[in-house]
């Protein structure tokens, strides 16, 4: 049986109910957050919870505990369950609402669930992505909709592609639940500087590449992307994985580059630290 946290309760995961006036079934109203386990130990909790109440609070939701609560609660979530490499989904909603609109006493609860791995290939020979443009309501809060990119996924899949690139007018902002970056000729390291969520993985991966390469958070046009040595993305599932198709267009030889692969090494040597250390 699985446990999930429900407000203030840990409760029964069948016991865990929004009720169907909840501002975000009825208007799509609310925020998450999402962070993975390595064994039983959890991947950078801080940065996520922290992010959590950031993107709670742009959205002018109370959440009914405090952060070191609701770390806590989570922890006794996780003692219930026990399931090794899972992820953990902490969402927060507009509540059930007084008038269908107006925001009402917010929602919490945190679902515990298992990750599926995803193929080793994608990590060391790249992923193909298709663009379509658009740009995220809020894109600096962790928002619950993520409806442009599900209804992009029979496009998606019919090009043989993982996942969908965003740009505004030719402007790069990110994917639909990771940040981008490339490599360009120059060997620097670009990547958006606004129109994204601020990826707690993109702010790790930055400082370790910041003692080795040129980062340059900037606007980035997608002609510049077509020309680079390299692509890649950073997510809390897809850590950092090679783009090596876009739209049909190869970037680089079509091959992981070797800027990717030294940060794939050093994100990992950073995990192992990070875990080490907890
Ligand atoms: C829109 C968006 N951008 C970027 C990211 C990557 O963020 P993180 O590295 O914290 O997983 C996510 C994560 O799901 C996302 O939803």
């Amino acid at each position: 049986m699985m446990y999930y946290l429900f407000n203030e309760n840990i409760v029964r995961a069948s016991d865990a109910l929004v009720p169907v006036t909840d501002l975000a079934l009825l208007r799509g109203y609310g925020i998450f957050d999402f962070f993975r386990l390595i064994g039983h130990k959890p991947l950078f909790i801080d940065d996520h919870v922290d992010r959590f109440f950031r993107s709670a609070s742009k959205l002018r939701l109370q959440c009914p505990l405090s952060g070191p609560e609701l770390i806590s609660s989570i922890m006794e979530m996780l003692q219930r369950n026990r399931i090794k490499d899972s992820g953990v989904r902490l969402v927060l909603t507009g509540g059930p609402s007084p008038n269908g609109y107006s925001i009402g006493q917010p929602t919490l609860f945190a679902i515990n669930e298992p990750i599926t791995p995803l193929p080793e290939s994608h990590f060391s020979e790249g992923i193909k992505i298709i663009t379509c443009e658009y740009l995220r309501d809020i894109p600096e809060v962790k928002t619950i909709n993520y409806l442009m990119g599900i209804y992009k996924m029979p496009e998606i899949q019919a090009a043989d592609a993982l996942d969908v690139l965003f740009h505004w007018k030719g402007m790069i902002s990110e994917l639909t639940r990771s940040n981008f970056y490339i490599v360009n000729q120059e060997g620097a390291i670009v990547t958006p500087a606004t129109g994204i969520l601020e990826g707690i993985t993109r702010k790790k991966v930055l400082g370790l590449a910041a003692d080795f390469f040129t980062v340059d958070a900037r606007p980035l046009h997608l002609d510049e992307v077509y020309a680079a040595k390299e692509a890649f993305i950073t997510g809390t599932t897809k850590k950092v994985m090679p783009v090596v198709n876009i739209n049909g267009h190869l970037i680089g030889n079509g091959k992981p580059g070797t800027t990717t692969r030294k940060l794939q090494f050093l994100f990992q040597e950073y995990i192992e630290d990070f875990l080490g250390g907890h």
